[in-house]
């Protein structure tokens, strides 16, 4: 009997959109149903925003995505704002979960110098623009090495974060600011894990992400050498490689 494709949900970071997984749209397709949505207000999403959206709020919408499409089980891969959203999913409804990837994210709170940065975020995009952002968030996200390496990924970047609307940037930063401490769940995790990050993440620096490999029962962690917080497209065809391992150990549980 062949192996039923798992279904794998892959959430974006802040502030970008669903095209930050086009090379895992196109290149996973072969072992996994792939749904890559844009979050409430992102990319394509008109959905009328509040003032603040929460991680909870998020996964809210994932799982209500996923109950009009009528899957049970889903494979959840999440990136940093991503990530919490999918320990917040994970959280409320474990027995949607078959499996999760986390990559370049944590599950602690913010502190309160992180909280007033978010509030300081969410002024600037309303007051100073996207463009700006863009270009303040490019050098943190993407390693030097992959500036380097591929000026147009730079530039394909900066435009995602560019063109996000700033009431959904102003409202996700200021839900982040909010999440709570998920750290508590971590050794609750039944789920086979994967954690992924890049060795030159400056925002997720690696002990964050051994931290949590260290809390999640059987949880293995996978560095990708020279990538940044952006693993997945900084290095993608390792990216993909992990998961696509990933993905067939889950189907032939
Ligand atoms: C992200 O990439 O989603 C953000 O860096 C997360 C955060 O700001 O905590």
């Amino acid at each position: 009997m062949p192996n039923k494709k798992p279904t794998l949900l892959l959430i974006h970071g802040f502030p970008l959109d669903r095209t930050l997984w086009d090379e895992q749209v196109h290149g996973l397709s072969d072992v996994a149903h792939v749904v890559a949505p844009d979050l409430c207000g992102f990319g394509n999403d008109t959905s009328t925003v509040r003032d603040v959206i929460t991680m909870d709020d998020f996964a809210k919408d994932l799982k209500v995505l996923l109950d009009i499409a009528g899957v049970k089980k889903v494979v959840l891969c999440g990136l940093s704002m991503g990530g919490y959203i999918a320990l917040a999913f994970l959280q409320h409804w474990p027995d949607r979960v078959q499996g999760l990837i986390l990559a370049n994210t944590k599950a602690n709170a913010d502190d309160a110098k992180a909280r007033a940065g978010r509030e300081h975020t969410a002024r600037d995009a309303h007051e100073k623009g996207m463009e700006l952002l863009a270009r303040a968030t490019v050098p943190k996200v993407l390693s030097a090495a992959s500036r380097k390496r591929d000026p147009q990924l730079q530039v394909r970047i900066s435009a995602m974060i560019a063109r996000q609307h700033p009431a959904a940037v102003a409202a996700a930063s200021l839900g982040m600011a909010q999440r709570p401490d998920r750290t508590g769940m971590l050794p609750t995790i039944e789920v086979p894990t994967l954690v992924i990050t890049g060795s030159d993440d400056a925002l997720m620096p690696l002990p964050t992400s051994q931290a949590l490999v260290g809390s999640i029962p059987g949880a293995r962690l996978a560095i990708l050498p020279g990538a940044g917080h952006l693993t997945n497209v900084e290095a993608p065809a390792a990216f993909n490689t992990l998961l696509k391992e990933f993905l067939l150990a889950v189907a032939s549980h």
